[in-house]
């Protein structure tokens, strides 16, 4: 989309245009189209209020409800933050504008990170983003969603002066060229100008990939992955008045807002199978605090280089996935064949860690017969490849902080 196509599309016609449209349906695009261009609308008009109407039902998973609302760019949407994410990092933000100051959003994108900053921050914000198209497209969004006391500049944010800014977010670009970039000096600015930034501006917070190497992490800051219904979805990186005192790592899990944090470096002992089998949330993994949930769980690990936990009480904690274990064996497949068959299991869910094993293969080679469900844990049990069949135990919904 080119600027003339989204100020055509914020204008009279633009605006009636997109709000007669049916609900999107793919099957239907062309026909609609073809009424549109009938009625004597502008032809480059109707595909530009078709694209958006696209891209809004695509937005609605990652923003809800006011996405329907919103203006994007694809590439602005495959990078924008899931508005749940937004809102609990600008949490942090709460009040950081007061009467005088000014929150800068450094690399605004369309916006998704702004709004919920500026509903947070209580007072000035600004949105920054160098692409010309992307910042008209969040200056768009914040009149659309109704969002007071934001501005929007087009700008390089490494060339901008910050003066007045009390506090910061920056979500860099991770893509170029269509390819994700995972070297944190590959980002859009680069990595070094976070920390550049918190050196500056006390109070910075920054979205990074989840799989930022731990040795890229700045001292100074806390780390804060977080998932939501257990998928990884970033790490931010908190700076200053922004950052808990005395926390280095943090593992949070959305909806429930569940966080615990700790010392990566705590030891956590090993052991033998017991009756539960602890899996982590991946942020906590991520996070390098399995040792604080063993010790939350009474619980030991299996292989010190394997995410299993083995305790002796079913999880009272969000943190991990519980499951009963039922059998265990080493893990040859005749062995494993017969347990199955002996049980009757027709259908296998195969979960794996520490092991080459390709479950297609492994369910296919193992020839399954019979009615019931079961679930299979292949890993290592100090070092030796073994076999547990599983029953998982209902997940405990409760919240739950270490702190160390
Ligand atoms: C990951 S997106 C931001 C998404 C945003 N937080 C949201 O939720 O919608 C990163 C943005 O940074 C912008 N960008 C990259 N390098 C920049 C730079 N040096 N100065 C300003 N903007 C930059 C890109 O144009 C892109 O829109």
């Amino acid at each position: 989309m080119e600027l003339a196509d989204l100020d055509a599309l914020l204008g009279a016609e633009g605006q009636a245009l997109l709000a007669g449209l049916p609900p999107y349906d793919e099957g239907t695009t062309l026909a609609v189209a073809r009424r549109l261009r009938a009625a004597g609308h502008d032809p480059g008009l109707v595909a530009t209020a078709l694209t958006q109407a696209r891209l809004r039902a695509r937005a609605l998973g990652r923003l809800g409800e006011r996405a329907g609302r919103m203006y994007f760019t694809p590439d602005g949407l495959e990078q924008a933050s899931r508005a749940t994410v937004a809102a609990h990092r600008a949490r942090r933000y709460e009040g950081a504008a007061g009467a005088e100051g000014l929150v800068a959003d450094l690399c605004c994108g369309i916006g998704s990170d702004l709004a919920a900053l500026a509903s947070a921050a209580g007072g000035r914000v600004l949105g920054v983003d160098r692409d010309p198209v992307t910042a008209a497209v969040a200056r768009a969004n914040v009149t659309a969603l109704q969002v007071d006391h934001v501005d929007v500049q087009c700008a390089d944010v490494t060339g901008l002066a910050l003066g007045g800014v009390t506090a910061a977010f920056v979500d860099p670009s991770r893509r170029g060229d269509g390819r994700r970039r995972f070297d944190p000096a590959a980002y859009s600015p680069p990595f070094d100008f976070v920390t550049e930034l918190a050196a500056r501006v006390p109070a910075t917070g920054a979205k990074v990939a989840p799989g930022i190497p731990h040795a890229a992490l700045p001292l100074a800051a806390e780390a804060e992955w977080v998932s939501e219904r257990g998928d990884v979805l970033e790490c931010a990186l908190w700076f200053g008045p922004l950052a808990q005192p005395g926390v280095r790592r943090r593992a949070t899990l959305l909806p429930s807002g569940a966080t615990l944090v700790g010392d990566p470096a705590r030891p956590v002992p090993p052991g033998p199978v017991r009756r539960y089998l602890l899996e982590p949330d991946g942020a906590v993994i991520r996070a390098g605090l399995v040792a604080e949930v063993a010790a939350l769980t009474g619980g030991s690990l299996l292989d010190p280089t394997i995410a299993y936990i083995a305790a002796d009480d079913p999880a009272r904690t969000p943190f991990a996935r519980c499951y009963e274990v039922r059998d265990t064996l080493p893990f040859q497949l005749k062995r494993l064949r017969a347990l199955l068959r002996a049980r009757g299991v027709g259908r296998l869910t195969i979960k794996k860690r520490g092991t080459a094993v390709e479950p297609s293969e492994l369910r296919h080679r193992l020839d399954l017969s019979g009615d019931r469900e079961a679930t299979l844990v292949l890993t290592r049990v100090a070092g030796k490849q073994t076999a547990l069949l599983v029953d998982p135990v209902p997940p405990v919904a409760q919240r739950s902080t270490s702190t160390t």
